[in-house]
């Protein structure tokens, strides 16, 4: 028990050192979905069973009245597995200080919501006129392909507001904001208590926990025997 509560406190802090924001969810009942043009047409990111993990740039602003928590930007997570548990997490350098909050919808209440379909839509237009080439073959790499016969996966949309957060003498940089260089992971969680990609990182770290406490009982050991000797 001690050793599983080192472990737990060991990832936290590993969590905490990296800037990390993350959502957690529970990957929705399976719905049929149009598999028409219409969701390849918003040109989002998919994030996938076969891409987990997608490194882009995502647009931020400073908090407005009618961007609150900043810049809003859109991807998919496809392929989630009904009941599932996922976290989904965005990485970012601490070189560019921005506050990330991230939601996610099922289909019905991002096109049946109207603050909800207006941002999608305004964020699919403006990628529509500015995707950069490798953007294009990223967009195409990551496209989720349903494995043939009945699909019974799930989709959910996954929205990022990004609000910048820094201060700087810098004018240029008070009023146009870089866009963030960010990694956007989508991870499993195994058997719906702990995220996969930790997995290895437990591992190393049980291993080493066993090990120091093996160490320091066997010292004991000695000194216990010597402790004996001298009484003897
Ligand atoms: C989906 O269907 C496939 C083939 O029928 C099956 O192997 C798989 O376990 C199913 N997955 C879920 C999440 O129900
Ligand atoms: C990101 O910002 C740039 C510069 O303001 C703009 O041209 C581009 O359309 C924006 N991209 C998205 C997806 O909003
Ligand atoms: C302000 O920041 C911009 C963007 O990082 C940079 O190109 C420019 O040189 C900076 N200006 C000054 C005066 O430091």
């Amino acid at each position: 028990m001690h050793l599983l509560s080192t472990l737990f406190l060991v990832i936290q802090c590993l969590h905490a050192l990296a800037n990390v924001e993350k959502t957690i969810f529970t990957a929705p009942e399976h719905v049929p979905i149009p598999r028409d043009a219409a969701i390849d047409n918003l040109l989002l990111y998919s994030l996938n069973p076969a891409r987990l993990k997608i490194r882009t740039y995502l647009n931020a602003s400073f908090p407005s009245d009618d961007k609150p928590h900043g810049e809003e930007s859109w991807a998919l997570l496809e392929g989630l597995r009904p009941g599932q548990r996922y976290e989904l997490r965005v990485c970012w350098l601490a070189t560019q200080p921005t506050v990330f909050r991230l939601d996610t919808y099922t289909m019905a209440e991002s096109f049946e919501t109207s603050g909800l379909i207006s941002s999608l839509s305004t964020y699919s237009y403006s990628r529509r006129d500015a995707l950069a080439e490798s953007e294009v073959n990223e967009l195409v790499a990551s496209k989720y392909v349903p494995s043939a016969g009945a699909d019974n996966t799930s989709l959910l949309f996954l929205r990022i507001q990004a609000a910048a957060d820094y201060f700087s003498l810098n004018k240029t940089l008070m009023e146009i904001v870089p866009p963030v260089h960010v990694d956007l992971i989508l991870d499993p969680y195994l058997l719906n208590v702990f995220p996969r990609s930790l997995v290895p990182t437990a591992i190393y770290i049980a291993i080493i926990a066993f090990f120091s406490w093996f160490l320091a009982d066997r010292s004991n050991g000695v000194e216990r025997a010597s402790a004996r000797k001298k009484l003897l």
